[in-house]
């Protein structure tokens, strides 16, 4: 790349002249939150994503945001910057081992958090985020045993919110692993009037001391609505932007990792960079793309979360 090209504005340009539209996960690193279309938690980006009237949908986020893109609206060319952009947790729930993990359960409703396979979503009924998770399974009824995966953390969290008892399978970000409850002990002396704000795939002995527990923009909502002027953030740090954004004068603090070399940003979602969103914008690749069965059998999994989601 040219280093004397203006990033900001060849990707404006590039946007315009493509009928493009940059969805972002609050995840991302603060100059693509910033160009971006919409920024949003993953209800949000798929809610847009099946809704836009763009041509091209260049996701900033991770490949299972993608691939649920182009589930939601094939007829777009969807692209993602980095296609080595994973998901540790969407990697620990391998569909084949999962289909034989189904199969001893052959009565059991299958609810999936979104962020898993586009293959994983074809052996789903219905799918979830962290923002409808308790809505989804309260819509289940009662009777009904249910699997949940892949996330235990949230599956664990689902089960004291709604008083059912989850089939689980044992996957986990490894992102929201990482954190210290002594160094948040620590912090929390520091700063006594701090509220602990955690996301709901981190562990149950953090998630047990926290003092409000949300999707990313339930975490948002609460930092800008809440009467308290500081907190410890116990998820990915890249939503530390939009929380300043949105509260310029109250104090966050990203809840500190146990291990010196372990940290707080997801290295699958730092995968993209400004760079590789130019370039991608320029040459309309890498391309995510899936076979025409999962789109046909995995979309109705998400569908029928959205229609729940309204
Ligand atoms: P939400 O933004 O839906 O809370 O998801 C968090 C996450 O881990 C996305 O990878
Ligand atoms: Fe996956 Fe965790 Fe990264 Fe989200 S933060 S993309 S769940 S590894």
């Amino acid at each position: 790349i040219d280093p004397s090209l203006d990033l900001e504005d060849e990707i404006e340009r590039l946007k315009k002249e493509k009928n493009a539209i940059i969805l972002a996960h609050y995840y991302q690193e603060s100059d693509i939150q910033d160009i971006a279309d919409y920024i949003g938690d993953s209800l949000g980006l798929s809610q847009k994503a099946a809704t836009t009237d763009a041509d091209i949908i260049v996701f900033a986020g991770v490949h299972f945001m993608a691939e649920t893109a182009k589930m939601l609206s094939p007829e777009k060319k969807v692209l993602l910057p980095d296609l080595k952009a994973g998901c540790s947790l969407a990697d620990s729930c391998p569909p084949a081992l999962f289909r034989k993990f189904k199969e001893q359960h052959p009565n059991a409703v299958v609810v999936s958090y979104i962020n898993c396979t586009a293959e994983l979503k074809t052996l789903t009924d219905i799918c979830c985020t962290s923002t409808n998770a308790v809505d989804v399974i309260n819509s289940i009824p009662r009777d009904k045993e249910i699997i949940f995966a892949p996330d235990r953390n949230l599956g664990a969290y689902l089960e004291k919110k709604t008083g059912r008892d989850l089939i689980l399978w044992n996957g986990s970000c490894m992102v929201h692993e990482v954190f210290s409850n002594e160094k948040i002990t620590k912090l929390q002396l520091q700063y006594p009037d701090a509220k602990l704000i955690a996301h709901p795939e981190c562990e149950e002995h953090i998630l047990e001391k926290a003092d409000f527990i949300g999707s990313t923009s339930g975490l948002l909502k609460y930092t800008k609505d809440s009467d308290a002027d500081t907190f410890i953030v116990a998820t990915e740090s890249g939503i530390l932007h939009q929380m300043e954004l949105r509260a310029p004068d109250k104090t966050f603090i990203a809840a500190p990792p146990s291990n010196e070399c372990a940290c707080n940003e997801c290295p699958h979602m730092k995968r993209n960079t400004m760079e590789k969103l130019y370039l991608c914008m320029k040459y309309e690749k890498p391309e995510v793309n899936l076979p025409p069965w999962v789109i046909k059998e995995g979309v109705k999994s998400i569908e029928r979360m959205l229609e729940i989601s309204e």
